[in-house]
């Protein structure tokens, strides 16, 4: 999976997104992230990138040509890849799938583990990050497919979102989690949350782990969590449980 970010701060995304376990996956080649300074392609001899919105109105915008050249640099100058397996040369003109250029603000639709899973399908994704109080709407109109927001309240600047989402999509990418069972069994799996989890020593602070997973008993531990995960969900989010129910 590879990561475009068109962005004015580059070195936040890269500094936010190079440790840990996504700088693993990097080192492993599993996913790639390239931050794109938009700066670099103003045609402004000032180095310009914003200007005040027509209509007058507090704050500046992001102008529209050094964003349309940031991304043509990025796509080559064609946001298209033919699909590898087209044998039908009058396909491969009319019939390719267009890489997606995901604008972060909050007007989009909200980022959830659904869209994490439909995006973590791309080979490429290219995310676009707005500062000030915008981005000339035309720009938008040419390049974006998709509007994602991370939640209802507004940050200063789309590196956040953009951080958040990489995040969020990488660890599905096969490979980059160690242990292929924590991406399963994990909340927002099958719309429960999460079992409580215990790790050594056996009592702390005077609490005991549950005896059941010191049984050996698989079955009896996989039932217990699955009542957990109910019980939790049930408390903490009834929104989910309900779909859960309906689902069941
Ligand atoms: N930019 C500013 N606030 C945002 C949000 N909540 N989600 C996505 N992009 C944003």
């Amino acid at each position: 999976m590879k990561f475009h970010v068109l962005t004015l701060f580059p070195d936040m995304i890269m500094q936010g997104t190079n440790t840990s376990i996504l700088g693993r996956a990097m080192e492993k080649g599993l996913i790639s992230v390239e931050a794109v300074n938009i700066r670099d392609y103003t045609k402004d001899k000032h180095n310009k990138v914003d200007d005040y919105p027509y209509g007058g109105g507090a704050g500046m915008l992001m102008q529209a040509q050094p964003v349309y050249d940031a991304y043509l640099a990025v796509t080559g100058g064609n946001a298209t890849l033919t699909e590898p397996n087209c044998e039908d040369m009058s396909m491969q003109t009319t019939e390719r799938k267009k890489t997606r250029v995901i604008y972060v603000t909050p007007q989009g639709r909200t980022f959830n583990q659904q869209t994490a899973k439909e995006f973590a399908m791309e080979d490429d994704l290219v995310i676009l990050c707005g500062h000030y109080e915008g981005i000339d709407e035309r720009v938008l109109e040419e390049i974006v497919t998709d509007e994602v927001s991370i939640g209802d309240y507004v940050l200063t600047g789309g590196e956040l979102p953009a951080m958040v989402m990489i995040d969020a999509i990488s660890r599905l990418v096969p490979g980059v989690l160690n242990n292929t069972d924590s991406a399963n069994t994990e909340s927002f799996e099958d719309d429960l949350l999460e079992y409580p989890q215990y790790s050594r020593p056996e009592t702390w602070n005077g609490k005991s782990v549950p005896a059941i997973l010191l049984s050996g008993d698989h079955a009896k531990v996989d039932a217990w969590r699955l009542e957990q995960a109910k019980e939790r969900t049930r408390i903490k989010r009834p929104d989910l449980y309900e779909k859960y129910l309906a689902n069941h």
